[in-house]
């Protein structure tokens, strides 16, 4: 009889716990409900950063870039022919980062297939269709930067379309 009835005693304060916990989730709730009503400002002020003059790019010859800052390596190429995301009088100019977007290897560019290649686990990246990846262990495509080129064929770099590899913000 003694034991049945620390049974129950038992069963009541598991219960008693069970209400405390559905109170506390009901107040998580009611916090999380606050939270999503204050969501925090996702856009990001890419900065303009000038890259290099038009009379300095050679067709099919990469041009080392950083961007939007130092620790975010990247290339830009001038293709020779109309491509997605073109830029320029010939509508030919790209950039990318050069970090692969599965683990950050730095990546080279192939001039033959004009492919931006990574030695880590091989993922190749298409820059004459916006980066697409085309082969390899990415889950996404390569970022590709913003371009804009002023009257005096100084081109900048203003934006990314994808989040640069190890980053929460592209812009830190
Ligand atoms: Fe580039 Fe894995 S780091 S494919």
């Amino acid at each position: 009889m003694r034991c049945k009835n620390m049974v129950n005693v038992g069963r009541r304060q598991f219960l008693r716990g069970g209400a405390f916990a559905t109170a506390g989730a009901a107040v998580a709730s009611v916090s999380g409900t606050q939270a999503k009503a204050t969501p925090a400002n996702a856009r990001v002020d890419y900065p303009s950063n000038r890259l290099a003059n038009l009379s300095e790019l050679v067709v099919n010859e990469p041009l080392d870039i950083e961007y939007p800052d130092a620790d975010s390596p990247g290339v830009l190429i001038k293709l020779g022919q109309v491509v997605e995301g073109g830029i320029g009088p010939d509508g030919d100019i790209v950039a990318f980062s050069t970090l692969c977007p599965h683990k950050g290897y730095y990546m080279s560019y192939n001039s033959e297939d004009r492919t931006l290649n990574c030695p880590g686990h091989f993922s190749r990246f298409d820059v004459e269709v916006g980066g697409q990846q085309t082969w390899g262990h990415a889950t996404n495509n390569l970022p590709q930067f913003a371009l804009r080129v002023d009257d005096n064929g100084d081109i900048y770099a203003e934006g990314a379309d994808e989040l640069i590899y190890g980053r929460l913000s592209n812009v830190l």
